[in-house]
């Protein structure tokens, strides 16, 4: 079974394309939407609400588990894999979201410069800036902290006069800044990229999470059959949430794209 974690729902609209191009793997699908969002917490805080939620779903029989959030890659990617992983899940593994775009973002610009738009927690934490370097030391980027566009695409006030003022503001540093390509590193901005694409140019490439995570994950998984193999094929789709599942599943409609049960569940 593939785990899929993200603070509340929005890890959907990457689960939605992983569905897509692996349909035959089982998936448990874990939000905590009770503690969501997680973009102003501390770097300690969402380590360790991560962690919990990793515990978790290995606990539930997951092998292998995608942080389908930006900021819990951000902010708990690296002690996971490098201090949780091998002493305590030996043979099972967590990705996240971060490289996959990076490593997009970095075959695609020509004039090296690449603009990121997160939630606060991403932004500070300078993820995406350090794993474009490592991409191509060439590289330079601008990162934008985006905190209202989360709350605004909740309350469905996308393509209001509104956020339309509040997008060009945070967009007008970017597009100062010459960016070829921008990543939208969370995962609710895709549900504004054609008002992202708008204020920003045709000229610049727009690198939304979920088909790019997808790809790369198939990609990951034809190099590594060693998880491939552990993973269970039924089919099966289970959606967890932290929260009542009554509050919750409305709002998935929105990320998935059709209706979805919950089960609320307790992480601690
Ligand atoms: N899922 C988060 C991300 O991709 C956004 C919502 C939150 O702040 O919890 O960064």
């Amino acid at each position: 079974m593939i785990g899929i974690f993200d603070s509340g729902l929005g890890g959907l609209t990457i689960f939605k394309e992983i569905e897509k191009v692996l349909p035959q793997y089982d998936y448990l699908y874990l939000g905590d939407n009770a503690r969501a969002p997680y973009g102003d917490h501390s770097q300690a805080t969402i380590l360790q609400y991560t962690t919990e939620a990793v515990d978790y779903l290995f606990a539930a029989g997951c092998s292998f588990i995608i942080l389908a959030c930006n900021t819990a890659s951000a902010e708990a990617l690296p002690s996971i894999q490098q201090k949780i992983l091998p002493s305590k899940y030996p043979g099972k593994n967590v990705l996240g979201v971060i490289r996959p775009l990076a490593e997009a973002a970095a075959a695609i610009t020509k004039n090296k410069r690449i603009g990121v738009l997160g939630t606060r927690s991403t932004i500070n934490s300078h993820a995406y800036r350090k794993e474009l370097k490592k991409q191509n030391k060439e590289i330079m980027s601008v990162e934008q902290a985006c905190r209202m566009l989360v709350p605004l695409i909740e309350e469905g006030f996308e393509g209001s006069p509104a956020s339309r003022m509040i997008l060009k503001k945070y967009i007008r540093p970017v597009q100062a800044y010459g960016v070829d390509t921008l990543i939208l590193g969370c995962t609710h901005y895709g549900i504004i990229k054609k008002d992202i694409q708008r204020y920003i140019g045709a000229r610049v490439q727009v690198l939304d999470s979920g088909a790019i995570v997808a790809e790369k994950l198939v990609d990951y998984l034809q190099r590594h059959p060693e998880y491939e193999t552990k993973l269970t094929r039924g089919g099966e789709r289970k959606f967890l949430t932290t929260e009542n599942s009554d509050l919750v599943a409305p709002l998935a409609q929105k990320f998935l794209g059709r209706k979805v049960g919950f089960e609320q569940v307790s992480l601690i």
